[in-house]
């Protein structure tokens, strides 16, 4: 009975663990193959000393290449689990940081390069927001899905020959990047 017990009482904590890992209000956690990171922050002027966000930065792995870079890097995450895993990845890399919070209620007047990765709901919500909060200058990227109203100076697909662009919809691909310019 009492094994029954803690067997049963392990699988649940087991299925509450896989759906926290997977869950977001604003998107669900889908990472940025890693081919494309380097290439897409080189191509957005990403340089030593520049300020980064990631607005939702899953496991790291973005927030932990800007810092690599030289940037001082930083990823916003509402997932408790993602944020500790970001933060043993990084924990040599003295300019990244990840706080864990609401990527809607933080201050990001000091950026120079905003990277989004939600679903458009996310991306919707965050649009008015950036441009009135971004100091002259900022750039921001948006993958996949993108501002409706903010129009990019550059659209970029990342091609690499272990990961095709996948067709999400019509003229919409996974690893289309879309560069904008804070005037
Ligand atoms: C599509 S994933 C992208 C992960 C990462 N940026 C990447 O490119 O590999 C979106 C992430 O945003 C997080 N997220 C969604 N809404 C959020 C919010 N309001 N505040 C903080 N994090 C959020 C999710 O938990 C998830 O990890």
């Amino acid at each position: 009975m009492d094994t029954t017990l803690i067997l049963s009482a392990g699988i649940l904590l087991g299925c509450l663990i896989s759906l926290s890992w997977f869950a977001g209000s604003d998107a669900p956690y889908v990472p940025t193959k890693n081919e494309r990171i380097k290439k897409i922050l080189k191509l957005a002027g990403l340089k030593k000393g520049k300020v980064f966000y990631e607005l939702g930065s899953g496991d790291g792995r973005v927030v932990i290449a800007a810092a690599k870079m030289g940037a001082k890097a930083i990823g916003i995450e509402q997932s408790w689990i993602r944020i500790f895993m970001s933060r043993w990845k990084a924990r040599n890399l003295s300019n990244a940081k990840f706080i864990h919070g609401d990527i809607f209620k933080q201050d990001l007047s000091n950026a120079d390069l905003v990277f989004v990765f939600l679903l458009p709901r996310g991306v919707e919500r965050l649009e008015p927001t950036l441009r009135k909060s971004l100091k002259k200058g900022a750039k921001v990227i948006t993958q996949t899905f993108h501002f409706k109203n903010w129009i990019p100076y550059k659209k970029i697909l990342v091609t690499d020959k272990n990961n095709p662009n996948t067709l999400l919809g019509e003229n919409q691909y996974e690893g289309e990047f879309w560069l904008y310019l804070k005037s």
